[in-house]
């Protein structure tokens, strides 16, 4: 995985005393009122209201505080925002910053409920979006307008995993729109894979109900901004009643002491079972960013220090309706779900033609099935007897 020390990282940042209190974790504190002992107290947390001091619920606790210490630390920023999930976390990250008549630059192969937001959100309020191949570098240049407010990134790409050229993209972007706040859903990356504000970046989102949570139990966005942008980030928030329950804050804390070591085995397991998918006759291509097949493989070994557990492959034929439910219907390891980043492991598929729709930038270069896995915790050789079964079924 990663040769910075990150594990030290994870275990230690948000354990100050003010959140401990004396114990190994921080404190849940359930709060809606904050009281002060003396109008001096409240006169004081009010100025620090934006800044850590206890002012009200929907500004955090110690609890929330802690948890925003923790990722500022991890992915290097100025500070931290948290939100109900990550599609909140997405959706107000660039509500913070556009007004009617800009102009959003998005990759077109984002994370499909992002990509909605733009057509059916920002176009009411006169937000125009427009979309680029995801594998654009510095061709990007020439779609940046003199409006373009913000540039939305996702790299590696949903569903498909391919990996962008973010430090080309953001050079293009600053050269010709230096004002424009450049975004990235940095999910599949954890915060750890991938450091995207070292690489120009403004603000780094995550879907935190993934691997920050990684049980499947609960739902949390993360938005780390860089110096510029969080205030305007944190006071969007605010005002949008953008909040998290302590309760939740404390668990996606709780996921972080473990986040490196679970990443190191999804890591781990996904480079095997994609390794062995590559070798399958059944298989087309696996599009794995660690492996050199995969779309960008070499944006990904030349940025990232890792990869995690979600990739996918394309079978060599398109299976009708009938087949893939056979073929899905009776995996043991392998549940069909929408999210991912929990110890199980999970399998969805879509259709080229699916898949071609929902990339606004151009359509897809592949005929067959798409796949879809999150390798979980489980031992590799129970999910590849799994996989193996799977192609069985097919070839029956
Ligand atoms: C890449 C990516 N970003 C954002 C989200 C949205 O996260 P949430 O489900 O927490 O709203 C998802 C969910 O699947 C995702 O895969």
């Amino acid at each position: 995985m990663t040769t910075r020390k990150i594990d030290t990282t994870l275990v230690s940042a948000g354990r100050s005393k003010r959140y401990t209190q004396g114990s190994v974790n921080a404190v849940i504190q359930r709060a809606s009122s904050l009281v002060f002992d003396s109008v001096a107290e409240k006169k004081r947390a009010t100025a620090g209201r934006a800044k850590g001091e206890l002012f009200y619920g929907r500004r955090g606790t110690l609890t929330h505080f802690a948890l925003q210490d923790a990722m500022t630390e991890l992915e290097g920023g100025a500070g931290c925002v948290l939100y109900p999930c990550g599609a909140a976390a997405v959706a107000n990250a660039i509500l913070a910053f556009v007004e009617a008549g800009d102009h959003v630059l998005m990759s077109g192969a984002v994370y499909e409920p992002t990509q909605d937001f733009c057509t059916k959100i920002l176009a009411k309020m006169q937000v125009s979006t427009g979309w680029f191949d995801h594998t654009t570098g510095s061709e990007i240049a020439e779609l940046v307008q003199p409006n373009t407010r913000v540039v939305f990134l996702e790299s590696p790409a949903s569903i498909t995993m391919e990996v962008q050229d973010i430090p080309a993209i953001v050079a293009a972007v600053r050269a010709r729109a230096p004002d424009a706040i450049i975004m990235l859903d940095n999910t599949w990356a954890a915060g750890i894979f991938f450091n995207a504000l070292a690489h120009g970046v403004d603000i780094s989102i995550q879907a935190g109900t993934k691997y920050l949570i990684g049980h499947s139990d609960a739902m949390i966005g993360t938005a780390v901004a860089n110096a510029r942008c969080i205030d305007q980030l944190r006071e969007n928030s605010y005002l949008m009643g953008q909040m998290v329950d302590a309760d939740t804050a404390y668990m996606a804390s709780r996921g972080l002491r473990t986040l490196g070591t679970r990443l190191r085995q999804h890591e781990e397991s996904a480079l095997q079972v994609a390794e062995w998918l590559a070798a399958r006759p059944e298989v087309a291509r696996v599009n794995h960013p660690a492996l050199a097949q995969s779309k960008g493989h070499k944006f990904w070994q030349r940025d990232f220090n890792g990869s995690s557990g979600l990739f996918s492959f394309i079978l060599q034929e398109k299976l009708d309706d009938a087949r893939l439910a056979e073929y899905l219907d009776h995996f043991h390891h392998f549940s069909m779900a929408y999210s991912w980043g929990g110890y199980e492991s999970l399998i969805l598929a879509n259709q080229p033609e699916e898949l071609a729709a929902i990339r606004p930038a151009g359509g897809v270069d592949f005929t067959g099935t798409l796949v879809r896995l999150h390798i979980g915790l489980e031992h590799v050789d129970d999910l590849l007897a799994d996989l193996e079964a799977g192609f069985s079924r097919l070839t029956r």
